[in-house]
């Protein structure tokens, strides 16, 4: 596995792999890697003859009080894991190469990221696609993989690659959990252990809004009410959003007549944590 450290050194791997009439699968990351990361590196390297990952800890997409200082960090890890999962490159910019002296320009999708986190995070999701929008401009990826735990991340990109016509194919994973159903998460790591425990109620929240909607539930307001009960007993949960909203415009429905994402928020002590469960239309047929 090469390491790469500068947008032009980039350029030049990406311009010599794609004249050889190779396809690049590309996994942008903020490190602190876990199995969810993996399975989408597994995904891209399916797609792609040749997989590159980036780790960089994007600045531009913290807010100020937020936990940008606390964020895990474990590079060495962090590149073994890589290397087993056959990456050829590892992308790691440094903060000087990404955003130098004078940088001012930024990409921000208007719509899709007004709600759910957008409301509690102003500015996240700019600073989200800016650097995505700058990654995809460095590694020049055929196929890009993002997760689908980050639902309204991935409904961003999306609509950037759309409206700006990138030349980029946006495939979407899976969300990968722990046994006990927490979703993986880099930040799990700052849980200590009571709260890590407590923690587990994101997904048993949506699991009861599931079992709900499985019982014949269609009231947006019941199956949100459903998953509220769960989270707000649980004393350690701070409660910052749960919402039932459509799947391609975010915004909030009544009903789930089409398909749609439960999605939800909550600071677990210090940490904020983030769930969904995508619910296809077909699910909801009979
Ligand atoms: P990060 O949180 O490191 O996540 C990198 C990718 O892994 C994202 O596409 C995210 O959705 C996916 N991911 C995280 N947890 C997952 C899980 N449990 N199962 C499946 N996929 C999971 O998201 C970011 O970094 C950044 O915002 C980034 C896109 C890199 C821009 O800075």
């Amino acid at each position: 596995m090469e390491t790469i450290e500068h947008p032009r050194l980039m350029h030049a791997w990406a311009d010599r792999v794609r004249a050889a009439g190779l396809r690049i699968g590309f996994v942008p990351t903020m490190g602190y890697l876990h199995d969810g990361h993996l399975s989408l590196v597994r995904e891209a390297r399916q797609r792609a003859d040749r997989c590159v990952v980036s780790i960089f800890v994007n600045p531009l997409q913290f807010g100020p009080s937020e936990d940008f200082d606390r964020y895990p960090c474990a590079p060495e890890r962090d590149a073994a894991l890589l290397r087993e999962a056959g990456v050829d490159v590892l992308y790691r910019p440094t903060a000087g190469a990404m955003y130098p002296e004078g940088f001012q320009t930024q990409v921000a999708v208007a719509e899709v990221t007004k709600g759910l986190c957008g409301r509690s995070r102003p500015g996240h999701f700019a600073g989200v696609t800016t650097v995505v929008a700058k990654l995809f401009n460095a590694v020049k990826p055929h196929v890009a993989v993002f997760g689908e735990k980050d639902y309204q991340q991935l409904a961003a990109i999306r609509r950037m690659v759309a409206d700006l016509d990138l030349d980029v194919a946006v495939v979407a994973g899976p969300t990968v959990r722990e046994a006990d159903g927490l979703a993986m998460s880099s930040r799990n790591a700052n849980l200590n252990a009571d709260e890590r425990e407590a923690a587990r109620c994101l997904s048993r929240g949506l699991r009861a809004a599931q079992q709900a909607i499985a019982g014949g539930e269609r009231r947006a307001a019941r199956i949100v009410e459903r998953a509220r009960e769960i989270v707000a007993a649980e004393s350690l949960a701070g409660i910052d959003y749960i919402e039932l909203v459509d799947a391609a415009t975010l915004r909030p429905v009544d009903d789930i007549r089409r398909p749609t994402v439960l999605a939800m928020a909550a600071r677990i002590g210090r940490t904020r944590l983030i769930d969904n469960v995508i619910l296809p239309g077909r699910e909801l047929e009979g």
